[in-house]
């Protein structure tokens, strides 16, 4: 099978599908072992079963899968990450190898659970609501907000609470008065004083199920004195909407030479204490909606005063950005409680400048909660992508997984390293745990609060150093992921999926052979950017250029400083392209975008799949010309600038239609609209069709741009492509049949020759 048949079975994509027999092999692979697994990869034959699975005996509690060895005959079945022996239970006594459970059939790699733990409450989704804004903001974000209450299942439970100079949780339950109880920005409300404040003594969620059966629907909730701030939606709807209503925009009596007094920090913790309060490790997100950046009490991000700019990059790596610190511990620390909770944070921004997501960032990579950034909440990007959190699967339910949490088991060849993704590690330190740290380290087990079916998660390990022979006899590697979360129908699911990959053979090595080097970009990328965040930019880029060289040392062809001989495997020959890609993208060259930015970008590389991925790393484009009117891929390349040509340049966060001139000049004088240039009028509308198809389940939405050649937005193009041809070429500006782009940086034909001449020096 290939690796793209795997994935789309398993949600799994390692970047070396051959293990190395021993520690020396394995650090000669210079990539780790390591793979990109997707929870809740959107399949919808995954086996599903309606029992609880049977597990290996302590420690080890493997569950009983496809790669164990099962004697019908002795009753018994041998677990292959730990080789004890279990015998099977009471009601697997008549199996036999044509009347096989369905955990044990070779399709079940991957397998759901649905469990008999009743689920103590439906999802409960917060809103944080931002009303410092000027009348189209609140209106729009009105809307939305209402438009969103009626995409919610009729059980799920909403609350409200608003923020501006100060906080306010809105009561939903009278239909008759709106009420709501008002916190200032400066005190740090604790649970406890929040309880008596609000009056919810006794408020913890009491779950009755009528019966013991499973898919049970009838789960009663009595939310005691909280159901005055959270109730099914069914119930408070038109309660909700018609506070909404009522709520006024806040920005008005701003002093000038003033920002306007915002307390997000304050909101948040409320948001928490009310969740601590009533529905501790119950599927919850609170969804916060920004206008504009804290400026009072904690989390304050900037002064009130506008000649204080809001931080740049250089302030935060001069340590100039006065509050940022300070910020980002008070997020830190809100975010622990809402982890501890298992709890999620969204983050929607509507503003033109910064809000401080940066500093909030940990809300959100910690709690695997989307972030949304837009310019306003009257955009599309904005409205679409909010609603499209909500969208349903085939069966009707919310395409979300709450209170998640992820643990790995690993033959005894095989170590964890650490995970890089969304979660938060929950320090269970197992004996499969490696002593290398990569991510999210020392533990096999991690708490994501929430998943979507495109959350995916970079997992890394090492290989045990245990004697070769030990692992030659073990012939397979095997890994299994255990996934537990409350599935938006209400029942408590564990899917478990389970892996195999051969150990070389010391004779043939084909572990060479079984690189993903797609798999193997984006493994690297996350690294990377998780060492980002903790090192400088300089010592980033070392990295990619140091695994890149010694991968190159160690699997290409060359004679020993003969830069001439040097010859990639055809599974190696994109790698390097994908880093030199990487290098240039704004993941790393950070200084023509805001911290802001920089955030959002890394925050969604952290968690797409490989596809995905790879768009961000080197985006896609595509060329339309009347000789080729449906539109071909080209290279990234600033050979594709035709004055003659369309280009589509899709870089997951922006999607870009470019006009060459001589299109431009045809279609400014209007030629399209002539009857007899119909296929001009075709070849214009053509790109417009594939953006149509890119945005279908694109989320968050890109930014759309059209521009001409020698435009100013051009430059989302010119910044990407690689410049082969620059202006000290003989081609000079608009004189040739391509672009000449201004840059500084070498171009990939330079990059190829320097890796040659570096990875075949002794
Ligand atoms: C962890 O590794 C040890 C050997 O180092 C093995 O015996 C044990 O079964 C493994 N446990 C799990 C949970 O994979
Ligand atoms: C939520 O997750 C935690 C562990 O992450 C677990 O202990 C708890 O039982 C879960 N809650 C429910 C209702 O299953
Ligand atoms: C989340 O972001 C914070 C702040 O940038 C960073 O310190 C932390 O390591 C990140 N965590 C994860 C899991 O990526
Ligand atoms: C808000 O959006 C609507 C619909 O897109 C648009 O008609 C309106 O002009 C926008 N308002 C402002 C002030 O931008
Ligand atoms: C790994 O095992 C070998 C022998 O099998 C030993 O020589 C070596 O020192 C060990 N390395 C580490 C880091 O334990
Ligand atoms: C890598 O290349 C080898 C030889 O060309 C081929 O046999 C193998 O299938 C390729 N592997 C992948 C993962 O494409
Ligand atoms: C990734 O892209 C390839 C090629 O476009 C496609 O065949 C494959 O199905 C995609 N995989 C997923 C998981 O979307
Ligand atoms: C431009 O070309 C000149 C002469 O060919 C060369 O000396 C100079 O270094 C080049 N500059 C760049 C930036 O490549
Ligand atoms: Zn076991």
């Amino acid at each position: 099978m290939d690796f793209e048949t795997i994935e789309e079975r398993d949600g799994v994509r390692f970047s070396w599908n051959v293990f190395p027999s021993g520690k020396a092999e394995n650090s000669r692979l210079v990539i780790p072992i390591a793979s990109l697994y997707r929870p809740l990869n959107d399949r919808s034959d995954v086996p599903t079963v309606f029992y609880e699975p049977v597990v290996c005996k302590a420690p080890c509690h493997a569950a009983l899968n496809p790669y164990c060895q099962v004697d019908t005959r002795a009753k018994f079945w041998i677990c292959p990450f730990c080789l004890q022996r279990n015998p099977l239970p009471h009601q697997y006594k008549d199996i036999s190898s044509s009347n096989l459970p369905i955990e044990l059939m070779g399709q079940s790699t991957t397998i759901e659970y649905t469990l008999s733990r009743p689920v103590k409450s439906p999802p409960v989704f917060l809103f944080v609501m931002d009303t410092m804004l000027d009348q189209v903001e609140l209106q729009a974000l009105k809307s939305s907000i209402i438009v969103t209450l009626s995409l919610l299942p009729p059980d799920a439970i909403v609350g409200l609470i608003t923020f501006g100079s100060f906080v306010q949780v809105h009561e939903i339950s009278s239909e008759l008065m709106a009420k709501s109880y008002a916190f200032g920005p400066n005190v740090p409300y604790t649970p406890k004083q929040l309880q008596q404040l609000l009056a919810l003594t006794g408020a913890q969620y009491t779950a009755h199920t009528r019966s013991a059966a499973i898919q049970e629907t009838g789960v009663r909730l009595n939310l005691g004195a909280a159901g005055r701030f959270l109730m099914p939606v069914q119930q408070c709807e038109f309660q909700i909407s018609n506070i909404l209503e009522q709520l006024q925009p806040e920005v008005s009596n701003v002093p000038t030479g003033q920002r306007p007094k915002r307390c997000t920090g304050a909101a948040l913790n409320i948001a928490a204490g009310l969740l601590e309060l009533t529905s501790r490790n119950t599927g919850a997100r609170v969804m916060l909606f920004a206008g504009g950046p804290c400026t009072v009490g904690a989390g304050q991000v900037v002064s009130l005063e506008l000649k204080e700019p809001m931080r740049s990059h250089s302030d935060i790596i001069m340590n100039k950005a006065q509050h940022f610190k300070k910020a980002s511990k008070f997020y830190t620390g809100l975010t622990q409680r809402f982890v501890e909770s298992g709890h999620t944070v969204d983050i929607l921004i509507g503003c033109l400048d910064q809000i401080g997501l940066m500093e909030m960032e940990c809300l959100v990579n910690r709690t695997n909660g989307n972030v949304v950034l837009s310019d306003s909440f009257n955009t599309s990007i904005f409205k679409q992508s909010f609603q499209r959190i909500f969208s349903l699967d085939a069966a009707g339910f919310l395409r979300m997984g709450f209170n998640a949490s992820m643990t790995i088991k690993s033959s005894a060849d095989l170590k964890v390293a650490g995970l890089v993704g969304h979660a938060t590690s929950v320090n269970k330190k197992a004996s499969n745990v490696s002593d290398v740290s990569i991510g999210l380290s020392g533990t096999s087990t991690w708490k994501m609060c929430s998943l979507s079916p495109s959350s995916c998660f970079a997992i890394y390990f090492t290989i045990a150093n245990q004697s070769s022979d030990a692992i030659v006899q073990a012939k397979q590697g095997y890994v299994q992921y255990l996934t537990y979360y409350q599935h938006s129908s209400g029942t408590q699911r564990l899917r478990v999926t389970t892996i195999a990959r051969p150990f070389s053979n010391m004779k043939l090595n084909n572990i060479a052979a079984s690189f993903d080097q797609e798999a193997a970009a984006v493994l690297i990328a996350r690294m990377a950017l998780y060492r980002a965040l903790s090192t400088d930019g300089i010592s980033n880029l070392r990295f990619l250029d140091h695994t890149l060289i010694r991968l190159c040392q160690n699997f290409a062809e060359y004679r020993k400083n003969e830069p001439e001989t040097f010859r990639l495997q055809p599974n190696y020959t994109l790698f390097p392209q994908f880093m030199f890609h990487l290098r240039r993208s704004p993941f790393f060259q950070v200084f023509n975008n805001s911290p802001d930015e920089t955030s959002f970008y890394r925050h969604i590389l952290q968690v797409e799949d490989v596809n995905n991925s790879l768009i961000m790393i080197q985006p896609t484009l595509q060329s339309y010309t009347f000789e080729n009117p449906e539109g071909v891929p080209v290279l990234l390349d600033s050979m594709s600038i035709r004055p003659d040509g369309i280009l589509l340049l899709d870089t997951f966060f922006h999607i870009l239609i470019f006009h060459g001139s001589t299109i431009a000049q045809w279609r400014n004088a209007g030629y399209q609209d002539q009857p007899e240039y119909a296929n001009f009028k075709e070849l214009l509308e053509a790109p417009r069709l594939e953006v149509t198809e890119l945005l279908h389940d694109r989320f968050p939405i890109p930014r759309f741009i059209v521009c001409d050649q020698g435009g100013s937005q051009a430059r989302f193009l010119l910044s990407r492509i690689n410049p082969s041809v620059s202006h000290n070429d003989s081609f000079g500006y608009n004189s040739g049949p391509s672009e000449a782009v201004l840059t500084e940086d070498v171009n990939l034909q330079k990059f190829m020759e320097h890796l040659r001449k570096v990875s075949v020096s002794s």
